[in-house]
């Protein structure tokens, strides 16, 4: 079986004092032990976090560079991340696609440079309302993921996160059903164009609206092997999420 991941994208949100808290929370919480947890806090309080929160949760950036050092003003590369004790980061969020411009070819790249690093990756994809109703869904998700499988023959770090974008942040999660659909098309799409351990090892995230409320149903689904949580993640029902799959 594939370990139950769950992420919490806090995205530019929080403080010291609301981020300590956050994280206080997930410390004193009885999480199940069979689920992998990372937070990915705004990169100025990633040193923060992993000092604050206990040994067996993770810390993720929720972006890189893809070069290793040198003159990249307000970028952080992978070795730097790796050097102080955060092991995951995020790639190709629909937030960093859209409104800064990251095209498909860029994301791919810096999916390698994480993954040479020793980083885990977060690798999301996910198709716009207008491309869902297009009937494009399952065109557009395999096209974001093929330019990263033309760079990446070892997918063992990488854990893929569906997000349609329709439902993030909108309060619209997608049914178990729409969900379940795309993430068994992914499936099939590693099997054929990755490997077979690709397809049956990887782990893969519903993210859009994932609540308290809606994960129990959504972690019943054979290929949803956790959720990455953006809104709930901020709040105490997180652990909740977190719990999702006992
Ligand atoms: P919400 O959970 O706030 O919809 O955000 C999802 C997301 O974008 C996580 O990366």
């Amino acid at each position: 079986g594939r370990q139950f991941f769950v992420g919490g994208n806090f995205k530019m949100n929080g403080t010291v004092k609301s981020i300590k808290e956050i994280l206080d929370n997930l410390n004193n919480a009885k999480l199940d032990s069979n689920t992998e947890v990372v937070v990915a806090p705004p990169s100025l309080y990633l040193l923060l976090a992993r000092e604050h929160l206990r040994k067996g949760l993770e810390v993720a950036a929720q972006n890189i560079f893809d070069k290793p050092s040198g003159a990249f003003t307000g970028e952080i590369s992978a070795d730097q991340l790796k050097d102080s004790g955060i092991t995951w980061t995020i790639l190709g969020h629909s937030e960093r696609r859209v409104i800064l411009q990251e095209d498909d070819q860029f994301v791919a790249s810096k999916t390698k440079a994480a993954l040479d690093s020793g980083l885990g990756v977060i690798l999301c994809c996910g198709e716009s309302l207008e491309q869902r109703e297009a009937g494009k869904t399952i065109e557009v998700v395999t096209r974001q993921l093929k330019a990263v499988a033309d760079k990446v023959k070892d997918w063992s770090k990488v854990v893929v996160a569906y997000e349609p974008i329709w439902a993030i942040g909108t309060g619209k999660v997608a049914t178990t059903e729409q969900a379940q659909e795309v993430h068994k098309a992914i499936r099939e799409w590693l099997k054929k164009e990755v490997s077979d351990e690709a397809a049956e090892k990887t782990r893969i995230l519903y993210g859009g609206s994932v609540t308290e409320k809606n994960c129990k149903e959504l972690a019943k689904q054979a290929d949803i092997d956790g959720f990455l949580v953006g809104g709930a993640s901020l709040k105490p029902a997180f652990v909740d999420i977190i719990n999702a799959n006992e």
